[in-house]
């Protein structure tokens, strides 16, 4: 007999030849309903840290293992859930969220019936150089220590933009919480190109290099070898739609390339009006989404 975790692997299989067979349900409470199996893991991130500009200070994290009838599966698991919410503590800045695989269409909709909005996209593009692209008068080149102040700035301005579309949150102290990562992050060698007109800074991007490693956030997400990634992206608002963020990516892709890399992978807001058509248009297609839903509102 086929069990539940294997029917869910030769799903997943069935939906996007991308998807790594999933990996056993992580640690957290048990809940099981409608032959769905699943845990929840709760997180709360320190005041004052990283991670609280791009997520509530607390966490449900859903993870679940569903029958054949995956809809009826998930909308019985969130059900569930939905009961537990009710008992505990609704606390605000909180989320509840489930990560699931883009194409999975009969889940999504027993998502949206729970409330759940599509909040943060997990795209991927195959391995290929970038098809080059200048804009006139307009250099893209790597970043060095006397760019921070510039850098720092185009991502506190992302920030502010994705704080209206998806999941970030400007909270006190953030330019400096930022500055401290770029800063870092041009220390450690961490890749940042900045596109630069007149002798101003119109436009950045990050990326890098990373592979699945058992336990880390893309383990399960991402098949094994080495993927590219591309961070923040951001343009100046008077600078859009001029072709600077397609030849910052342009370099980047180049840049990243390997005979080796399995692709590139990039994360944004589903209802962000800018970032997902740009990305679609630069070959990503999303692979995973991420959706949540504040506690208080799944009981509404
Ligand atoms: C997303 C962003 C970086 C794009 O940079 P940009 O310089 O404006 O984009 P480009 O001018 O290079 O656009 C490249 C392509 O996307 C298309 N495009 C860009 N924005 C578009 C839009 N809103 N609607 C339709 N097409 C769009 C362009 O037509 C262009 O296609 P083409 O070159 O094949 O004609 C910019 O809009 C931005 O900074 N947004 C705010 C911050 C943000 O959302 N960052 C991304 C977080 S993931």
């Amino acid at each position: 007999m086929t069990s539940t975790a294997g029917q869910q692997r030769a799903r997943f299989a069935a939906l996007d030849p991308l998807l790594p067979p999933p990996p056993p349900l992580p640690p957290g409470d048990p809940v099981e309903a409608g032959g769905a199996a699943g845990t929840i893991a709760h997180v709360r991130f320190a005041s004052g840290s990283w991670q609280r500009l791009w997520s509530p200070a607390r966490l449900q994290i859903l993870s679940a293992i569903l029958p054949l009838d995956a809809g009826a599966g998930m909308s019985a698991l969130l059900s569930a859930w939905r009961e537990r919410i009710a008992l505990a503590d609704t606390a605000p800045d909180s989320s509840c969220t489930v990560t699931w695989p883009s194409r999975d269409v009969v889940v999504a909709r027993a998502l949206l019936d729970h409330g759940l909005a599509p909040q943060l996209a997990l795209a991927v593009r195959a391995p290929a150089k970038g098809a080059a692209h200048t804009v006139s008068g307009v250099t893209v080149r790597d970043s060095t220590h006397g760019d921070l102040e510039e850098i720092t700035d185009l991502r506190f301005e992302e920030l502010r933009y994705t704080s209206f579309v998806g999941h970030g949150v400007v909270r006190p102290g953030a330019k400096a919480l930022l500055a401290e990562e770029v800063r870092r992050g041009l220390h450690f060698g961490g890749r940042v190109w900045i596109a630069e007109e007149e002798g101003v800074t119109v436009g950045m991007v990050t990326g890098g290099k990373r592979s699945p490693v058992s336990g880390d956030a893309l383990a399960g997400r991402l098949p094994p070898g080495e993927w590219g990634y591309l961070g923040t992206l951001a343009v100046t608002a008077a600078a859009r739609s001029r072709g600077i963020g397609r030849a910052l990516t342009a370099v980047a892709h180049d840049e990243l390339f390997s005979p080796s890399l399995r692709g590139t992978f990039v994360s944004y807001n589903p209802t962000n009006p800018l970032s997902p058509v740009f990305w679609h248009r630069q070959g990503y297609r999303p692979l995973w989404t991420t959706w949540a839903v504040s506690p208080a509102a799944a009981l509404r």
